[in-house]
């Protein structure tokens, strides 16, 4: 019998949206059949792309009936309204981070999942990638004793990307702590266990032509007694590339053109909505920047090196747990060794397994791990990193929840690149 598909429609098809395309195109269970976007231009591309409808609203699409499942990658602030939307109109959501603005949204998306019994992923990507996930099954195997201390560090160039308006507010979700601490927080409570005690962050924010954050740091302690710390430099100066030594620093830009771009910016002649337009679906870098086959680390050709969300340190009480070029590396009693997660050609590794924990949870009745409760746990630590930052005290959290507690046995390991056997270096 063939394989049931699921009907999946994708709502705000930007930046975000055209990187997950990819993933939407090689999994043949899940089929991209329609999108909304309030762009006429990116609605004509989609619909030229895929032969799929492209409605101008997500209450258009919400009529049509092949729609299962929304992707929802709009602009921040339309999160909680969209997914809770979705859910009251019988669609499974997955909702891009961060899920929401506000741990009031965040508690009525959680709120809307369990009225309507839909399905509500919280997708912050990066805690789902291979390398993430060998990570949280070797310490959850105990074999390294337990986990003691994680640390973060992020040099990348994300604050010379092209932004829109909306972006470059605080109050819409605009700034590097919204943005991108839930791809690092996010991870660090699956590698930690999931409870964090309390927070204690800075934020800074000193490039005058750019009106939100570009600097964090901040230390987590778990209940579990484990600590971490976690950094992220978005200015473009130093790259992450650069801790490792087949590091290349090309991350969104290389550094001919993070000059250009920072040029640009500091006189005033930076048409920012086109470039951002040029790395939509069908812009002239999209390829460049999306799906160059062996040269673009999201689907797995060039060795990974350090961008977001960083250089990683697990530190376990018998060893510790790094990320390698194509894998992760173990340091333990014995020494040392790699264990390489390498994606098959042109395999979309980053972006799969939000679609794959969608697909079981919905067609298989599989768990969801990356539940509403589990994304407003992310959010409530991101949000006491902004909190912390303005009152210099230290945050306690109330709303954090483990990590389920089956998920070393989700489906997603299983499409995991095979391990290219231990290698001893
Ligand atoms: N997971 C990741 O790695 C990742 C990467 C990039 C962006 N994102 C997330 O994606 C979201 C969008 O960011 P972006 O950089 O793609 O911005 P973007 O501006 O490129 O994309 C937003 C898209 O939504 C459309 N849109 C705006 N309002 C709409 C509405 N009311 N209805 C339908 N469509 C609407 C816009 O036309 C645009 O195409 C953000 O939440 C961001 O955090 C996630």
């Amino acid at each position: 019998m063939a394989k049931k598909t699921l009907g999946v429609a994708m709502v705000g098809i930007g930046v975000g949206g055209t990187e997950m395309l990819p993933a939407f195109e090689q999994m043949e269970e899940i089929d991209l059949i329609a999108g909304a976007d309030t762009n006429p231009l990116t609605r004509e591309r989609f619909q030229a792309r895929y032969e799929a409808t492209a409605y101008s609203t997500l209450e258009e699409l919400c009529e049509d009936p092949n729609v299962e499942a929304v992707w929802i990658s709009t602009p921040n602030r339309f999160h909680a309204p969209m997914a809770i939307y979705a859910l009251e109109h019988g669609k499974h959501v997955v909702v891009e981070k961060p899920m929401a603005l506000s741990l009031e949204e965040a508690q009525a998306m959680c709120d809307a999942a369990k009225r309507t019994g839909n399905v509500l992923i919280a997708g912050h990507t990066r805690s789902f990638i291979p390398p993430f996930r060998k990570m949280y099954s070797i310490i959850n195997s105990g074999q390294l004793g337990a986990v003691k201390s994680i640390n973060f560090m992020a040099y990348t160039d994300w604050l010379l990307r092209p932004r829109v308006s909306e972006e470059l507010d605080l109050n819409q979700g605009g700034g590097l702590v919204y943005r991108q601490g839930p791809h690092q927080i996010d991870t660090v409570r699956l590698l930690g266990g999931g409870m964090v005690k309390n927070v204690r962050g800075v934020v800074g924010q000193w490039m005058p032509e750019r009106s939100i954050p570009g600097y964090y740091s901040a230390i987590f302690e778990f209940e579990n007694g484990a600590f971490s710390t976690i950094v992220h430099n978005a200015h473009g100066y130093f790259m992450g590339a650069q801790m490792v030594p087949w590091g290349h620093d090309r991350q969104r830009y290389d550094e001919a053109e993070r000059v250009l771009v920072r040029n640009g910016m500091m006189s005033g002649t930076r048409d920012e909505e086109s470039d951002k337009q040029a790395i939509r679906i069908g812009g002239e870098r999209e390829v460049e920047i999306f799906k160059r086959e062996g040269q673009n680390r999201e689907i797995g050709g060039e060795p990974w090196v350090p961008a977001e969300p960083g250089f990683v340190v697990v530190s376990c009480e018998r060893g510790d747990i790094t990320r390698s070029a194509y894998g992760v590396t173990i340091y333990d009693n014995n020494g040392h060794h790699t264990i390489d997660l390498k994606p098959p050609a042109g395999w979309a590794m980053n972006r799969r397994a939000e679609l794959k924990e969608l697909y079981e949870a919905v067609v298989n009745g599989a768990p969801v791990y990356h539940t509403a409760e589990w994304g407003m746990a992310t959010l409530e630590a991101t949000l006491a990193v902004i909190e912390s930052a303005k009152t210099g005290k230290l945050i306690d959290l109330k709303h954090q929840i483990p990590v389920h507690s089956e998920y070393s046995n989700a489906k997603i390991f299983d499409e995991d690149p095979v391990d290219a056997g231990v290698r001893i270096d």
